[in-house]
Parts: C-alpha cells; structure tokens; sequence
C-alpha cells in the first residue's frame, strides 16, 4: 500500500540515523517515491551518498541548498506523508512548538499531510519532563508517535529509547495513509475529459486531465477498495485497480451503467462531454471544402444515469465550475447526488492539468465545506474520509 506514495523521510542527529537507510530502502522497495530531508547534525551520522543511491534523489539538507525558492513548502505539498526516523529529543522540541528554523521542522509545519515520528534517545532524555511534555504536544497535533523500543542503547546502555525497527516504522507509516480502511468496499471512479468525434482525427474535448479522477481511484485502492477506473485518460497502473479505457460520453455511459449497480460508491469525476456533433464525418473533413456545419445533439448523462438506479451507489459528483462554488449548490440538489465535489477550474493553479485542486463539498442539505488549495491525492484521501464517514451515518 506504499506504492506510488510520496513519502517525505526526514533523519535527524541520532546513533539510529543508520538504520534510516534501511527504512529507505524498505519504503523505495515497496515503490514508494521517497525524499529524504536531513538536519545538520544527522549528516555527522549518515552520509549524503547513501541516502542518494538508495532514493535516487540527493537529500535536502537546508533552506539556501535547494534550487527552488521555498524547499518547504514544496516537499510539504508534495508528501503524501512525512516520517522523521529517528526523531532526537531537540527536533521533538522544535516541531511540538513549531519552531520551523531548519528545513525539517518547516516541512512539518507547513505540510497536511500525516506526520509519524519515531523517536529515539536515551532513556535519562526520553523521560525527563521536557521531552514527555513535547511528546504531549505532539500526540494532541495528530502526529502518529512509533515507540521507542526498550532495549540495547548507544554507549552500552539499555533502556527505553531505541527506535523501533525500520520495519515496524514503514507499518505505522502504512497505516497512516489510510491502508486498509476501505477494504471490503466496491468503488467505481470515472476521469478524464471525452473526446466526441468530429471526424476520423478531429474531436470535440475538454481540458480535463484525468488526474484528480485517478488520484481518487489511486487512494482508494491503495486504501484496500476494490476499484474499477473508467477513463478517457492514459489509466495509472495501480494494485486492486482495474481500469476501462473509453473515448466517448457514450462509451463513458455504458461502461458505467453496466457497473454501478455491483458498487458501494460511484465517484464522477470524469469531465463528460454535454454535446456531441450529431453526425460525425466517416472520412477526414477537408479544407478545401469550407467550414463544416458542426450539428450538436446531447450526449447521455452519465451522472443522472447512475442517480436513477434503485438501488443505487452511494454518489459523489465533481462540478467545474467557472465562478464561486454557490453556484453547484443548485446543480447538487438537481442532480440528485449524496455529495458534490465543486471546483473553480478558473482559479491558477488549481483544477483542469495541475497538481494542486481547490475544491469545495457540497451536502445534499446544500451545506458548503471548502477546502483549502492542497495537492489532488491529498484532496482524494480527504474525501474518501469523508465520504466513510457520511456512508456511516447511514447515508446509501
Ligand atoms: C554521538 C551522539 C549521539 C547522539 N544521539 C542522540 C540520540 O540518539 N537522540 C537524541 O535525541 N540526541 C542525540 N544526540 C544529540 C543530538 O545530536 C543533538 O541534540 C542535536 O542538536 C540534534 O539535532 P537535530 O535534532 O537537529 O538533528 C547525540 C549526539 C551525539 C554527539
């Protein structure tokens, strides 16, 4: 369940700082993406070489070595989570008062994504009342604590304060992400933008990407659902993720209609095609004959198809929009829908082809919830959250 996960690995000044590599191996070996991000102190224990060989990317040691203008902010965003293995007392003390001096702790402030740290020290550090008020903090953030393990310490000693195996730290950080919590569950997701012929090479599209749709299927697989992917886009290749390339708002319609009735959740992410040229060219339409007489007739609505079904799937919609999110209140509503994913396509940086997707939810009461800017698997593990928790309220 690591696979494809974007996994910030932050190593601090610690004996322990050695067997990081071995986490980082671990992590890469299971196919997660992983970037290390190392304080000063933790380069007097490993060297820069390992951690590049075993990631294939040169770790991050300070604000003023990266190329981009704010390294923070961008592995913050990046991460799909962040580990800090081992986790001396100092850097405990730095990210429970959020003291974001080195690269590290501001990549812990500034991100949203799930933090587990795993820390490691001596025993006379480990219970002092500092370190157990910071560890107090800490828990009350939300960061996920692994150990530490009594045992063997460095200098001979033995006690509580050994970090816990790389192994049982690469579990926690599983767990984090979500593994396992939507096993059992059967998810269709449709993604992309359909094509709709004009002629043999022209088409009728949009600007959708698929990748907030496939971001959406990829969480949930990798949250252990079941998941079939109906695509007008190049489909990722995930585990427990089976995906039906389409072109068509037709071929999108029937592959879905044929398949909503075995789900538990339908999530419409795909960006359908309203209309269609009627009468689409068999042969290459040529210049010489002048601009065609483009007849546009309605495609069949994928999303009001599935609302139809008795019974049918719990029912998450995305909305384009191009202007402020009220404006899907009605079409939530309309539309029939459990929950509506709404977002301004107009906004930089968000929506159709980029990373990033600010999105608002919309409640079938017409209850508005936005959400912040955030990266789109980040937006698709928050709402598969949400939509666990409103399908437990007793919700389809
Ligand atoms: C040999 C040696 C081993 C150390 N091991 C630890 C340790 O296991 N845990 C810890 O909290 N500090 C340990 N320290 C102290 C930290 O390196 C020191 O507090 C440092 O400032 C931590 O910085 P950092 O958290 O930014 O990496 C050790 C220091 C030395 C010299």
């Amino acid at each position: 369940m690591l696979a494809g996960r974007r996994i910030v690995l932050g190593i601090t000044g610690g004996i322990a700082a050695y067997k990081s590599a071995h986490l980082a191996r671990l992590l890469v070996q299971a196919g997660a993406e992983v970037r290390t991000v190392v304080t000063e102190s933790a380069l007097r224990f490993i060297g820069p070489a390992t951690l590049s060989g075993l990631t294939g990317v040169a770790p991050a040691t300070g604000f003023w070595d990266e190329p981009t203008a704010a390294p923070h902010l961008d592995l913050a965003r990046w991460a799909d989570a962040v580990c800090v293995a081992p986790a001396t007392a100092a850097t405990m003390a730095r990210l429970a008062h959020g003291l974001s001096e080195d690269l590290l702790s501001a990549v812990v402030l500034a991100t949203r994504a799930p933090v587990v740290i795993a820390p490691a020290m001596h025993s006379e550090m480990w219970s002092h009342p500092s370190t157990r008020r910071n560890l107090a903090a800490l828990l009350a953030d939300g960061v996920t604590v692994v150990g530490p393990a009594s045992g063997p310490l460095a200098g001979g000693d033995a006690g509580p304060g050994r970090m816990v195996e790389p192994e049982e730290i690469a579990a926690a950080l599983e767990r984090s992400l979500g593994a396992g919590t939507l096993e059992g569950w059967r998810v269709l997701v449709t993604a992309g933008g359909t094509r709709e012929p004009i002629d043999p090479v022209r088409f009728v599209g949009n600007r959708s990407s698929g990748k907030m749709g496939h971001a959406v299927a990829e969480e949930a697989a990798a949250r252990g659902a079941v998941v079939t992917l109906v695509t007008a886009a190049d489909p990722p290749a995930a585990r427990r993720l089976e995906a039906i390339r389409v072109e068509t708002a037709q071929e999108m319609a029937e592959a879905v209609w044929s398949r909503a009735g075995e789900v538990d959740v339908a999530v419409m992410a795909a960006a359908v095609a309203d209309f269609r040229p009627a009468q689409p060219a068999s042969g290459k339409l040529r210049r010489a004959a002048g601009p065609p007489d483009l007849v546009l007739e309605p495609t069949p609505d994928v999303l009001a198809g599935v609302a139809a079904m008795r019974p049918r799937p719990f029912l998450v919609g995305f909305a384009a929009e191009t202007g402020p999110a009220e404006g899907a209140v009605a079409k939530a509503v309309s539309k029939g829908v459990d929950l509506l994913v709404a977002n301004d396509v107009t906004v930089a940086g968000s929506g159709f082809g980029s990373e990033d997707n600010e999105v608002a939810l919309i409640l079938p009461d017409g209850t508005l919830e936005r959400w912040e800017r955030l990266p789109k698997r980040r937006v698709a593990a928050l709402l598969w959250e949400r939509i666990a928790e409103l399908r437990s309220r007793g919700t389809p």
